[in-house]
């Protein structure tokens, strides 16, 4: 069957299933299956063979019930990086690469200090990867609670060789660490969906995505409070922190940090849609703890 043909009508398919992007979307299936770039769909007059018929068809099917492409296809690309993604995961968003450029920014700066480095909910282990690559002197530990993404993680750390020097932790956030301050950056894009918000995701996110990547609690906040109460125990003085934020968390964070003490140079980067995107701070003093 010619791929002009079927490419049309698949489109159409997925238009009328509620899919937004599903040229994109189409474009990404066929080349994945003939092993070629979008680009290259269409310069030769290609045919698909009945077995790659039978084969788009299933995964059509799939992507007109909302699943989304990269778990239909089995990878996402990362930092112009192919990584590998299963339903255990979190399919990696580009706007988590503000963590990566705002940590390799001040690497580059001269301003992040020598030592191990930590990803805190490491899902698919972009981060973890991203900066173990950029940063070939570091040593980097990858949390996750879910025993299933930390195989696709590591297996991601494989494929893009990084194994020896990311080490992967089951843990929830901070509980199977000693307290001692040892990590020069720590790196986190926590759950930060309000409950009430769960419910209006669209069914890719809703429906497929593992809500343990998702969910954080009543306003959102309940991991990020976690996270950044237990902080203080493991980040160095001098050490920094970037958390990737909701658009709507800016305020709160500021103030959490505001509380804090022991932290400065706080900000909010934002994305390129000018969102509040990844709230950075550097701790200054291990915060004495009273009462
Ligand atoms: C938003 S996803 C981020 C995944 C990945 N870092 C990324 O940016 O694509 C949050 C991750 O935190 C993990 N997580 C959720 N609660 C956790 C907890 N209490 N302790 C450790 N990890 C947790 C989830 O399993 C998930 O992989």
């Amino acid at each position: 069957m010619n791929i002009k043909k079927i490419y049309q009508q698949a489109v159409e398919r997925l238009l009328a299933a509620g899919v937004a992007d599903a040229a994109i979307d189409v474009g990404f299936l066929l080349s994945h299956l003939l092993k070629c770039s979008r680009a290259e769909l269409f310069v030769a007059d290609r045919y698909l063979s009945p077995g790659l018929v039978e084969q788009f068809g299933k995964f059509l099917a799939r992507r007109m019930a909302r699943e989304p492409v990269a778990y239909i296809i089995g990878e996402q690309e990362f930092w112009s990086l192919s990584f590998l993604v299963t339903p255990d995961v979190l399919i990696p968003r580009p706007e988590t690469e503000h963590v990566v450029e705002a940590a390799l920014e001040l690497n580059k700066s001269g301003f992040v200090e020598n030592g191990p480095m930590l990803d805190l909910g490491t899902g698919s282990g972009i981060l973890a990867i991203c900066l173990a690559l950029e940063m070939p002197d570091r040593q980097v530990v990858a949390v996750d609670r879910s025993r299933p993404a930390l195989l696709v993680a590591a297996a991601n750390a494989k494929r893009h060789g990084v194994s020896s020097r990311v080490n992967f932790v089951n843990s929830c956030w901070l509980e199977a660490f000693r307290p001692g301050p040892i990590f020069s950056v720590v790196v986190t894009n926590p759950p930060y969906v309000a409950q009430t918000s769960m419910a209006a995701l669209e069914p890719e996110v809703r429906v497929f995505e593992p809500a343990l990547a998702l969910d954080g609690g009543f306003h959102g906040v309940r991991e990020i409070e976690i996270i950044c109460r237990d902080l203080d125990q493991i980040l160095k003085a001098g050490g920094w922190f970037f958390m990737e934020i909701g658009f709507d968390q800016e305020e709160y964070v500021l103030e959490l940090f505001r509380k804090m003490s022991g932290y400065d140079n706080v900000r909010v980067i934002r994305d390129y849609a000018g969102l509040p995107r990844v709230l950075q701070a550097r701790k200054t003093a291990t915060v004495k703890k009273h009462g």
